[in-house]
């Protein structure tokens, strides 16, 4: 099984490293390689993945 390594970015997202499924909210999945940035800041257009929009609003934690 592989390892995957999960980082909080201050100010940002939380990065996912490594594989990884997601079941959205309508039931369908996604498959993540590499690194997968998770929104944190609840104003991504694209959730549950971050679209950058905590950089406009200055998101802090
Ligand atoms: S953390 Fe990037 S859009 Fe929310």
């Amino acid at each position: 099984m592989e390892n995957i390594k999960i980082t909080v970015a201050e100010n940002g997202p939380l990065l996912v490293n490594g594989t990884c499924e997601v079941t959205k909210i309508d039931g369908s999945i996604d498959i993540k390689e590499k690194v997968t940035a998770f929104c944190r800041c609840g104003a991504s257009n694209n959730k549950p993945y971050c679209d950058g929009e905590h950089k406009k609003n200055n998101f802090v934690g």
